[in-house]
């Protein structure tokens, strides 16, 4: 749902620069949620230079993953309100810097969930018939017709470690292929459907004929399937790893294949993938029997780019309209809903004692009828939206940006 629209100046000043070819779902959005506002596109990414003399005009910046938004490059953002990562990582930009300077950071980490879950599905069917050999040897002019090995996927136990939202995506595909479906999650999870949860790790891996991965990367998790995991699970299982490539250990992964304890293996992620296609891939998984490489694929369809589109964008009309920041990655999280017939004035300060004090007096000197407010704040910022009545609305804003804790402030009529 898009935001009902307000303004805080007239919407054909809005500048918009998206970058690197993001989908053109993101357009479709910001027409219909900010009709007027100046689109400029560009199809690679800026360089530091080329980007600070582009943003100084710029209020909402998109980009993907290779567009690095420096500090530098903030201190000339001066109208910049907010940016959006059409991708999944935000690493390419300065997040703290942002938050310091007001502005918030969206990404869309989910936008590709059925597309990893989609992969997974295929490869386990792969695994268990074996035909990532067979289609190569037939394409080597081999006709080799092999039913020794070779298993239908009903009715065998599929185990998940991480039921998130992959995870639960995976369950509910591999119930409908009559899979018998675990998890383990650190978390108190809804399990879906038949899915059921086990204890701990070890009755998960000693009871599945086929392991998938879906945590995230923490200090928990980096290499959370070793040699003595991989001998835990059942002789002849096979083990998915789409997640992060540092949470298998991928030498002892090799000797567990390499020994024929387990009967397969599909991995998307690696400790180390090249930067590019013209960089050499090295790993010892490279030309074993029954092991599925992909160069970490799980998420990239156009139905995923097009939902990432979608979905950032959502968020940064939402934010420039009403000033909602979930699911923003640098910032406390407000969504508040709108009360006709009020002016809202958001405030981002710096997180100090006091600041609240400071407004409410302005507030009570200037007589203004606060109907809502909802203040969060992080370590570093604080993050105040407020509605009110129209009356001194303007001078409570002026007030309030005037205080020395002021990073940004802004009013919605
Ligand atoms: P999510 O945050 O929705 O789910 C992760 C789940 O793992 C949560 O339920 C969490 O409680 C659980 N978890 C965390 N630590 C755990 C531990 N030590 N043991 C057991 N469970 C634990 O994340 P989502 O979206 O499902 O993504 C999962 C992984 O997939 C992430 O690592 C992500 O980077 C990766 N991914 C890979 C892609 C690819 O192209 N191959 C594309 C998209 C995501």
């Amino acid at each position: 749902m898009v935001a009902p629209a307000r303004t805080s100046f007239p919407k054909s000043e809005i500048s918009v620069l998206l970058l690197e070819n993001i989908h053109a779902s993101a357009d479709e959005l910001f027409g219909a949620a900010g009709e007027g506002w100046k689109i400029e596109r560009a199809s690679a990414a800026l360089r530091e230079g080329e980007l600070i003399e582009r943003i100084r005009d710029v209020h909402v910046l998109g980009i993907r993953s290779k567009t690095r938004v420096t500090p530098a490059v903030l201190n000339e953002a001066r109208r910049l309100l907010a940016i959006g990562a059409f991708c999944i990582g935000t690493n390419q930009i300065a997040c703290g810097a942002a938050a310091h300077a007001g502005v918030p950071v969206f990404n869309a980490p989910y936008s590709n969930t059925r597309s990893v879950a989609e992969l997974v599905l295929a490869e386990i069917v792969f695994l268990a018939r074996q035909l990532g050999d067979r289609i190569r040897e037939v394409h080597g002019g081999r006709w080799r017709k092999v039913s020794a090995g070779c298993h239908e996927v009903r009715g065998k136990t599929l185990g998940i470690i991480g039921y998130g939202h992959i995870g639960t995506q995976v369950g509910v595909l591999a119930e409908a292929f009559g899979m018998r479906v675990l998890y383990f999650d650190i978390a108190t999870k809804l399990a879906v459907g038949n899915v059921r949860p086990v204890p701990d790790l070890r009755a998960l891996l000693a009871s599945s004929d086929f392991v998938t991965l879906h945590v995230p990367e923490t200090p928990q998790t980096q290499g959370m399937i070793g040699a003595a995991e991989l001998a835990a699970m059942r002789p002849g299982a096979h083990l998915l790893n789409a997640s992060r490539g540092t949470v298998v250990d991928v030498e002892a992964l090799a000797a567990a294949l390499r020994a024929g304890h387990l009967a397969g293996a599909a991995v998307d992620v690696f400790p180390e993938e090249p930067e590019g296609a013209s960089d050499d891939f090295q790993s010892p998984l490279r030309g074993l029997g029954n092991v599925i490489l992909t160069p970490h694929i799980g998420g990239s369809t156009e139905e995923a780019q097009e939902n990432i589109g979608r979905e950032v964008a959502t968020s940064l009309t939402k934010f420039v309209n009403t000033g909602a920041t979930t699911g923003a990655v640098n910032f406390p999280e407000i969504e508040m809903p709108s009360i006709p017939g009020t002016h809202r004035i958001l405030n981002i300060h710096k997180n100090v004692p006091g600041v609240l004090r400071d407004i409410n007096r302005i507030v009570s000197d200037l007589g203004a009828n606060i109907r809502a407010q909802h203040l969060a704040t992080d370590a570093d910022i604080g993050y105040l939206v407020m509605d009110l009545d129209h009356d001194v609305s303007d001078d409570v804003k002026n007030a309030v940006a005037a205080l020395p804790t002021n990073v940004r402030t802004r009013i919605l009529y």
